[in-house]
């Protein structure tokens, strides 16, 4: 893990942090980030971690992982956002800031009665909490909220075209009424677009194609793709750019949305050749085709907004991303998901 450099001057010791979802992939990463660079800060993660439920489509209700937290020194609570009674254990603190991962992050989980009710309802009381608080609010919205709008896309013109989607549209239309219901509150909601990097290993079939292809590889097996991959591109963007992204969206210029890609988008082919290059494999790639209608083809994020008013500047490119990614890639080949 790199992250050993503050990506702004703000002192995060003595301020009291909650991360929800902090037993998952971003949530984890914002956790040490914060412990590392600010050993005085007072981290509180709470997540209902993964049990055996599963959604219709065979993947787990929740990803979070103990895994991702082993080193974690701050407080752990084990409580579900649907749940009054768990978001109560929140009372006993007064939170500074506020980073809000925890979802339904699988974008094809189709029951919209309970991807609304875990994505949406549970929002309005954590921006309660952050009201009663005095507290900073970072949440995690998406790219989803686009569907299929040609690129680049930018925040203000939006089409989703699944819960999932319509679920961090719904998020961040809450948040334009309170900011204006609340003009001393600071919230900004950050539109990720395809996140990839270190603790991503325990969402299974949800995690980005770099560790996918990554293991299929040390599987001895060829890269599988959509036939045309070289055509299809997407904003890729690293796990630490989107840290960068969180720390910065605590003193914005302006509170709002705004989307967390790189600017330049990159093909599915890339991820697989950087990656054969990485772990010396010269497999080939096997192509199948593309079983979904309506695919969306090109992502890019107009960032000139994020640059403007949280001063974020991508740093990682794509090589360097997977190149550092490498030995995490190497080491949880064949390591059990459960
Ligand atoms: N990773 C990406 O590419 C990406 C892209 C766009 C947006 N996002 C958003 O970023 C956030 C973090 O995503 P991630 O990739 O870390 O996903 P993740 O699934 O690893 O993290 C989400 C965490 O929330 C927890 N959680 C789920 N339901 C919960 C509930 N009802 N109560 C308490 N905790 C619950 C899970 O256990 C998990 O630890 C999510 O809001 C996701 O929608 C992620």
């Amino acid at each position: 893990m790199i992250f050993l450099m503050p990506y702004s001057d703000f002192d995060f010791n003595d301020k009291t942090i909650l991360i929800t979802g902090g037993a998952g992939f971003v949530g984890s990463n914002l956790a040490f980030y914060l412990q590392e660079n600010f050993p005085q800060s007072h981290v509180v993660v709470f997540d209902c971690f993964r049990s055996k439920a599963i959604f219709a489509n065979g993947n787990l209700q929740s990803f979070g992982h103990y895994k991702n937290l082993i080193g974690f020194k701050g407080d752990v609570i084990c409580g579900n956002i649907n749940n009054k009674a768990d978001l109560a254990l929140l009372n006993d603190y007064t939170f500074d800031y506020i980073f809000h991962q925890a979802a339904i992050s699988d974008t094809r989980v189709y029951d919209q009665e309970l991807v609304m009710k875990t994505n949406v309802n549970s929002f309005h009381d954590l921006l309660s909490l952050a009201k009663q608080n005095h507290a900073v609010m970072v949440y995690a919205s998406s790219a989803a909220t686009y569907g299929g709008l040609p690129s680049p896309q930018v925040v203000g013109k939006e089409s989703p075209e699944n819960p999932y989607g319509f679920s961090k549209y719904l998020m961040d239309q809450i948040t334009y009424r309170f900011i204006d219901q609340n003009p001393e509150m600071s919230i900004v909601g950050l539109r990720y677009f395809n996140v990839y990097g270190s603790k991503e290993y325990y969402k299974a079939k949800t995690s980005s194609m770099v560790i996918q292809l990554g293991h299929q590889i040390l599987d001895g097996n060829p890269p599988k793709l959509f036939e045309g991959s070289d055509q299809i591109l997407r904003d890729f963007i690293n796990i630490e750019d989107v840290i960068q992204a969180n720390i910065l969206a605590c003193k914005p210029q302006q509170s709002g949305v705004y989307n967390v890609g790189t600017g330049n988008p990159r093909s599915f082919q890339d991820i697989a050749d950087i990656l054969q290059n990485g772990l010396e494999a010269n497999l080939g790639t096997e192509y199948f085709p593309n079983p979904y209608e309506g695919y969306q083809m090109h992502t890019q994020a107009d960032i000139t907004k994020t640059e403007e008013c949280l001063g974020f500047e991508p740093k990682v490119t794509l090589e360097e991303g997977i190149k550092t990614y490498i030995p995490e890639i190497r080491r949880l080949h064949g390591e059990p998901l459960s």
